[in-house]
């Protein structure tokens, strides 16, 4: 239970309801907790986070209204949009309305609120609440989506074929096909969601999980757009290591598995908490994998293939091939699995979270870009920072084969790995006493503190 320290600034935290957004709000929290500031973690009934595993915070749930159909709908950016029509007056109403947990006029320094749930922002306006924002993708990412916009009012979206391998003139090394278009139900929703989550509106500051050395040219050209102080304050995770933040329980039997093989022997496989597979797909994965020969851990969370609860549908004749050297898990503790000696390489989808966690425990990977920021993130991965190979165009068994043989046993893997490891003994420095990112720390928790 929250220790409710008379003179503590409160500040009301809004995560966006995925995993991927839910984690570095939450570990964000945690880090300000530790500055001194009480926390309140207003989320929506949609994907709420465990309260149970966070008794320093105070939790708020906002009715959200969606139904049980809504909930269902796999076209996501719909949901985002519906919450934020949904959740503006009775997130405004529990502010005002205090709960048991938090007393009205209790004084809130502050509401910081991932860019997904903008909605926050206009309560805080209206209330007269000063906001700041929080981007959980890359800034990178960030600075390119409106030209999504501007190609839509081109008429050039989709993007002709003869455009998809033409370089974006000032975004090296993004071609067109590397734009963080979604692949969820209607482009048109999509596209309204870039134009409102890209408008800062009356935010004050602007908070990035990222590195200032990682990413220093487009966290540039964001400060020259926005005028407004940026805090690239990442990796979330290596500032805030014990902060729990599963939506899914976690799997820790693979931890024995890995204990038994050897150092730097096994491939990792994750395409994260919202990818899903056709059985094609799935098939020329598995295949890739058990042709390769090499040890791997393989994540297929439950759903995630259409028409099957788990992988009761995968080729019996595979399981067999693969039962002495494969681990299949629901959900991973990846940040465990990534750090463990025996892993050698994370083949992934590149959500900007899976991003981070591998250069930080150094570990190169093979990026399977599924939709959206994760297309720029695997191409700064692969020709940026050159620490992965990318799987482009339809998976094929051959292809990954391939791949996982360059990764795990060529000297092109290797010269990834040792550029991984240098990137990670950056971020080292940079989450170190006198680095950037402790820096940036300080930088926000002042301006909090002056609020
Ligand atoms: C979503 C988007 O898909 C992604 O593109 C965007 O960058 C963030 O939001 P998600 O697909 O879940 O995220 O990917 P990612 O950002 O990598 O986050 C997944 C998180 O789940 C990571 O923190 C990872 O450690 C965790 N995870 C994943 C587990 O703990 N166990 C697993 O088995 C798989």
């Amino acid at each position: 239970m929250e220790n409710q320290g008379r003179n503590r600034k409160r500040l009301v935290l809004v995560p966006g309801p995925f995993q991927g957004h839910l984690t570095p709000m939450l570990q964000l929290a945690t880090i300000l907790k530790s500055k001194d500031f009480s926390i309140t973690i207003a989320h929506t009934q949609f994907n709420s986070p465990d309260s149970s595993a966070h008794p320093d915070f105070t939790f708020l749930c906002i009715p959200d209204g969606l139904s049980e159909e809504e909930v269902r709908n796999p076209d996501l950016i719909a949901v985002v949009l519906r919450l934020n029509v949904n959740c503006e007056s009775s997130f405004r109403e529990c502010l005002t309305r205090g709960t048991n947990r938090m007393e009205p006029g209790d004084k809130i320094c502050c509401i910081i609120y991932d860019a997904l749930v903008y909605f926050s922002e206009a309560v805080a306006r209206d209330l007269k609440i000063p906001s700041v924002v929080l981007h959980t993708i890359s800034a990178a990412t960030t600075i390119v989506r409106p030209i999504l916009l501007q190609l839509k009012t081109q008429g050039h979206i989709p993007i002709p074929d003869s455009m998809l391998q033409v370089p974006v003139p000032l975004h090296q090394p993004l071609r067109f096909k590397d734009l963080p278009l979604s692949n969820f139900g209607s482009l048109d929703y999509f596209l309204e969601v870039v134009a409102l989550t890209y408008n800062l509106r009356s935010s004050l500051a602007i908070i990035f999980n990222t590195i200032y050395c990682l990413e220093e040219s487009p966290l540039a050209q964001l400060h020259q757009r926005y005028q407004v102080p940026i805090f690239p304050v990442g990796p979330l995770h290596k500032l805030a290591p014990t902060s729990a933040v599963s939506l899914l329980q976690e799997d820790t039997g693979c931890i024995p598995w890995l204990d038994k093989q050897t150092h730097n022997s096994v491939i990792y496989v994750s395409l994260g908490s919202v990818a899903h597979l056709n059985q094609d797909q799935l098939s020329e994965m598995a295949w890739g994998l058990a042709n390769s020969k090499e040890p791997f851990l393989w994540v297929i969370r439950p759903g995630s293939i259409p028409g099957s609860e788990w992988i009761e549908s995968m080729d019996e004749e595979f399981k067999e091939c693969v039962k002495d050297r494969g681990c299949i898990v629901k959900w991973a503790p990846q940040k465990k699995v990534l750090a463990h000696e025996a892993v050698g390489g994370f083949w992934s989808h590149c959500g900007w979270n899976s991003t981070l966690e591998s250069i930080c425990a150094g570990v190169p990977l093979i990026c399977q870009p599924c939709f959206g920021d994760q297309k720029v993130n695997a191409r700064y991965l692969t020709h940026e920072w050159r620490v992965g190979l990318e799987l482009e165009g339809e998976i094929e068994r051959g292809t990954v084969e391939r791949a996982i043989r360059t990764l795990m046993k060529e000297k092109e893997g290797e010269e990834m790995r040792q550029r991984v490891f240098d990137l990670k003994h950056k971020f080292d420095v940079s989450t170190g006493d006198g680095g950037s990112s402790c820096h940036y720390l300080s930088k926000l928790v002042e301006l909090l503190t002056s609020l």
